[in-house]
């Protein structure tokens, strides 16, 4: 796709060097599919299962496969339910019909309107079959694009029930100033590791990017702070 070659051409003198990737140094586009689909999960128990006091909502990144993605949104969950208990928390990924392409990065809303509506649904959802439920976020890359839009769009009984967000590598965070537009800023923690330059208006991949895996269970610590 032209923009892999853009971004691969562009910082190709970069990455000549070391045999690990700094923070900040760019990684080869075609190779991102086959990092995020290392042992990616899909969670669907908001559809398929009964109402839980917990309800975690996710949106996974670009070329991520599953529901859930592999990077960040199996270990948020798994560290809510430890927190919670697991009989207390369902965890969702957005799916089908949002299909995490790098190429919706490049839309004016960093996602695509199919992707924004998969979430819609879901929140919505989560209001009509389980309105006792306490909704928590999540997203990570694309999918922090996908979280943020979608809240901007809901009804706010919707957003009422939404209790806290977090958002890995915000690749919006330039543009919202580090929030979600309209949404309250203590319900909501961004992070963002040192050399993630999608958190600085750009759409680069850096090895960065893929640290989120340790920075699950704080954020599963302040969603739980939230319900
Ligand atoms: C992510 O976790 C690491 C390791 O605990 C920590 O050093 C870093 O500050 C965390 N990042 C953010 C943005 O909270």
């Amino acid at each position: 796709m032209k923009f892999q070659s853009l971004i691969v051409s562009a910082l190709a003198a970069v990455a000549v060097a070391a045999p690990y990737p700094a923070a900040n140094e760019a990684i080869d586009a075609e190779a991102l599919p086959a990092i995020m689909a290392r042992q990616s999960a899909t969670s669907d128990e908001l559809k398929n299962g009964a109402c839980k006091d917990v309800t975690f909502i996710f949106a996974r990144g670009s070329t991520e496969s599953g529901n859930m993605g592999s990077i960040v949104g199996p270990q948020v969950c798994t560290a809510l339910k430890t927190l919670l208990g697991s009989a207390k928390v369902a965890c969702q990924g957005v799916g089908s019909p949002y299909d995490a392409t790098l190429a919706d990065n490049f839309l004016p809303k960093n996602t695509s309107p199919t992707a924004i509506g998969a979430a819609n649904t879901l929140f919505n959802l989560a209001h009509t079959k389980c309105p006792n439920t306490k909704v928590v976020a999540g997203g990570y890359s694309q999918g922090t694009a996908v979280i943020d839009n979608s809240i901007q769009a809901l009804s706010a009984a919707v957003v009422a029930q939404i209790k806290g967000v977090v958002l890995f590598g915000f690749t919006r965070n330039l543009q919202d100033r580090g929030q979600i537009p309209g949404y309250p800023t203590s319900q909501t923690k961004v992070i963002c590791a040192v050399g993630d330059l999608v958190c600085d208006g750009t759409l680069i991949i850096t090895a960065a990017h893929l640290t989120y895996g340790i920075n699950a269970s704080s954020a599963a610590a302040f969603l739980a702070s939230k319900v």
